[in-house]
């Protein structure tokens, strides 16, 4: 029997999921199906109810439910826990197991594919809701000191407070970054999706700086303000789409999917 999974979300047609697992099942030759499923945004925890009943081995969560998949769980990851947030459902002997693959994604994407190594960088991390918080811990366990910038910077305080004690990271107002570098930008607000560029100053990327943006699809503000400003490397979201998704895969088939040769196809 074919094993069933799924990516859940609100809304979810544009999602490439689907895609990149299917392609990832092909490459490995693992007999799965995975399919994108609209939930109800007061329906989550009942589809889920459905695909267990279902015996659907797992899913994946997405915008804007991966809080409420966390509350849902009967055990957590680490990462998963740090970020109070799952991307990654797995359905065995009757418990529901959850994962948060998506700093592994981002991390993966920057040193492995883009091949900017982050040990001892000082990075800008822009937007203080569930996108950066899910990256946050990832990046500084992975030696990076962090500045968060938010306009309401009560919400990139309360970030920066979960740290006090364990690393270097700091909450900053847009205006106070004038004058401030930093080797790896990235950008984690939605503003992208209303085509909108952050209050950024001039003269913030250091010489061989990383801009990246979580967004993919297309050019964003803030990437051609990167290139204007002359980051060294501009990066939409992509390869961390893929890598996450890799890392699903590889927590329900324990199998390990070529990324490269994905994200190759898609950027085709
Ligand atoms: P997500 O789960 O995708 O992070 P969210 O929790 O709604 O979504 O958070 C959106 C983030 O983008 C917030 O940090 C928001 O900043 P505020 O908290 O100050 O509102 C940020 N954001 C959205 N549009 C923005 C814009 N045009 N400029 C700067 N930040 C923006």
């Amino acid at each position: 029997m074919t094993d069933r999974y799924a990516v859940i979300g609100n809304p979810i047609s544009h999602s490439k999921s689907p895609l990149i697992h299917q392609l990832f099942a092909q490459q490995t030759g693992q007999d799965m199906s995975y399919e994108a499923i609209e939930a109800p945004l007061d329906g989550f925890a009942a589809t889920i109810r459905r695909l267990r009943a279902e015996d659907y081995k797992g899913c994946n969560v997405t915008v804007p439910f991966k809080l409420e998949a966390y509350q849902l769980c009967d055990r957590l990851g680490e990462r998963a826990r740090d970020a109070k947030a799952v991307n990654t459902l797995i359905f065995q002997d009757g418990k529901i197991l959850g994962a948060n693959t998506d700093g592994a994604g981002l991390l993966n994407d920057i040193e492995q594919n883009l091949g900017f190594k982050l040990m001892w960088k000082n990075a800008l991390l822009l937007g203080a809701g569930g996108a950066a918080s899910g990256v946050l811990w990832p990046l500084f366990n992975a030696g990076v000191g962090v500045d968060i910038a938010n306009r309401n910077i009560e919400k990139a305080q309360i970030l920066a407070k979960e740290f006090t004690g364990s690393g270097t990271v700091y909450a900053r107002r847009y205006e106070e970054l004038a004058g401030r570098q930093y080797d790896l930008v990235i950008n984690a607000t939605s503003s992208s999706l209303s085509d909108e560029l952050p209050p950024l100053p001039d003269g913030l990327f250091k010489p061989g700086a990383l801009a990246y943006d979580m967004m993919y699809g297309r050019e964003t503000p803030f990437m051609a303000f990167a290139r204007r400003q002359g980051a060294t490397t501009v990066s939409d979201g992509l390869g961390m789409l893929v890598e996450q998704a890799a890392e699903a895969f590889y927590l329900w088939r324990n199998v390990r999917p070529n990324t490269q040769a994905v994200l190759g196809q898609l950027r085709k």
